[in-house]
């Protein structure tokens, strides 16, 4: 004991342990955070810098392993999942906990947004958390490609030609990404470097200001109705407020925070042993027709807004809502920077996050139903319906069946929707006119010119002129 007592004596006085010690235990909180219910809101920013420690130490340990190039990457994640011990439920941290980032890092951002903590004088606390937002979110983006799967390769690919719509800087924007042409070895070497070495530090650098502005400016009490911020007179205010009702940080605050922690690291660390590691899914095809992504969940919203969204409002969507959301974010603070702070007294703020999260979440559960994108397990028309047809529409029935068509398109209510049900297409359309969809491709239609004999598509066209026909007079299946 004496001896612990020395030791801890030492590094008190060579490392200067004691302030820092002291500080924890120390520094003021602003009533309300501590021991009430309220204080549960602001749990989240404390857990993201934890869950972050987490994926550090885990991505360090998953880079001894894995090799950063097209040929290895994918067969380096299988040895890792297969042969490597704890390699597959380390994967699984590393993926549970950067999905735990996603949650955290918004979550925390819609409390700091509904409690107005973001405004006098903490404007740059936001606009550095801003900066950590889009720094998590540019490590899950980067994460996915290294994967090199069909789905993180795809889901770069469609980010590309996303970014090469920009105005002026889109063809440049686009090599910049995929460092070259198209995606290959330097597409990956890039994102390596960007996920293991840049964006983390860049993460520890803008942690480190964010949390010296917290000290700096105290954590924010929580709001009430009737107390508006004003610049002049609130830090003296805040000062005043903080001596007389609040409490420390240690143990009040960091006690609860452990706990809320301790909660996150369990859900991961069951989750990676439930679920283990995510993919790596089939190895890309560069031979596959079209490149129809099907990201991280992390990034499904944005992905079902790209496929659904009308096409007159491609450049608003596509370009416009993400480059302008930016300047919207860190002119906020500034823009609000007094003012209520209480939900209650800022409806359009409640509205704001509420609608933005029903958003997302629909177009989340929109992204997860199998047919935004090919349905790759339907089965071939019910045999005893396809029985009742003259036989080159049978014959037709079965190319539409294993050149995939019905991946996309239903017939008679079999098959996926994420192109139209062509069940009715025969009436509304004429032969020639259905061919030249066929061959030329129409919207995310792929062409399959040179891809079908003129065989395979009369009696394909025999089939759909049939469906059409026992549709009206059966009834059965199609709009
Ligand atoms: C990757 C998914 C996908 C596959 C596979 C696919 N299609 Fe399509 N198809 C679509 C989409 C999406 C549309 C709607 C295009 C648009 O209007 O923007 C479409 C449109 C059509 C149309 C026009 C429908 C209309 O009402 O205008 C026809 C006909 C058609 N496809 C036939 C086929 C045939 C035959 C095959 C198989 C050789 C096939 N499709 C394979 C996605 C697909």
């Amino acid at each position: 004991m004496k001896r612990a007592t020395r030791v801890a004596g030492w590094l008190y006085d060579r490392a200067g342990i004691a302030p820092l010690h002291r500080f924890i235990r120390e520094h003021k909180i602003p009533p309300g955070v501590g021991r009430t219910r309220k204080g549960w809101f602001y749990v989240f920013g404390p857990a993201l810098l934890f869950v972050f420690l987490l994926q550090v130490v885990t991505g360090t340990a998953l880079a001894l392993h894995y090799i950063p190039s097209p040929v290895h990457a994918w067969d380096s994640l299988q040895h890792l999942n297969a042969e490597v011990a704890w390699g597959g439920f380390v994967r699984g941290l590393h993926f549970f906990g950067a999905s735990a980032m996603v949650v955290l890092v918004f979550a925390h951002m819609a409390r700091v947004f509904l409690t107005g903590s973001y405004k006098y004088p903490r404007e740059l606390n936001w606009i550095s958390g801003v900066v950590l937002l889009y720094l998590v979110m540019a490590m899950a983006f980067t994460g996915q490609l290294l994967r090199w799967d069909e789905d993180g390769v795809s889901t770069v690919a469609v980010a590309a030609s996303i970014a090469a719509r920009t105005p002026v800087l889109g063809e440049p924007l686009r090599e910049l990404i995929l460092r070259g042409d198209s995606i290959g070895g330097g597409t990956l070497t890039a994102f390596y470097a960007l996920h293991v070495i840049v964006l983390p530090l860049l993460i520890f650098a803008v942690i480190g200001i964010h949390i010296y502005l917290v000290l700096r400016n105290g954590v924010s009490e929580p709001p009430e109705a009737g107390r508006p911020v004003d610049p002049r007179t609130y830090r003296s205010w805040y000062r005043k407020h903080r001596t007389e009702g609040g409490s420390t940080y240690w143990p009040d605050a960091a006690g609860r925070e452990m706990i809320f922690v301790a909660v996150v690291y369990t859900i991961i660390f069951v989750s990676a042993l439930v679920f283990g590691p995510q993919g790596p899914g089939p190895p890309p095809d560069p031979a596959a027709l079209e490149a129809i992504p099907d990201p991280d969940w992390f990034f499904l919203w944005y992905y079902s807004l790209i496929w659904y969204k009308p096409p007159v409002l491609d450049e608003l969507v596509l370009l416009w809502l993400p480059l302008l959301l930016v300047p919207v974010l860190l002119a906020l603070p500034v823009a609000f920077g007094a003012g209520e702070r209480a939900p209650s007294r800022r409806p359009w703020a409640v509205f704001l996050v509420a609608g933005s999260f029903t958003i997302w979440l629909t177009l989340t559960a929109v992204g997860m139903r199998p047919y935004w994108v090919p349905d790759f397990e339907t089965r071939p028309p019910d045999a005893a319906v396809v029985a009742e047809a003259p036989p080159d529409a049978r014959l037709g029935s079965q190319v539409f069946f294993q050149r995939g068509c019905q991946y996309c398109h239903a017939v008679l209510g079999s098959g996926g929707s994420y192109g139209p049900d062509l069940t009715r297409t025969a009436l509304r359309l004429p032969p020639e006119e259905i061919t030249v969809r066929i061959i030329m491709g129409i919207g995310n239609m792929p062409a399959y010119q040179g891809v079908l004999s003129t065989q395979e598509i009369e009696v394909m066209l025999a089939y759909l002129r049939w469906a059409a026909e026992a549709a009206e007079t059966d009834g059965i299946g199609g709009r």
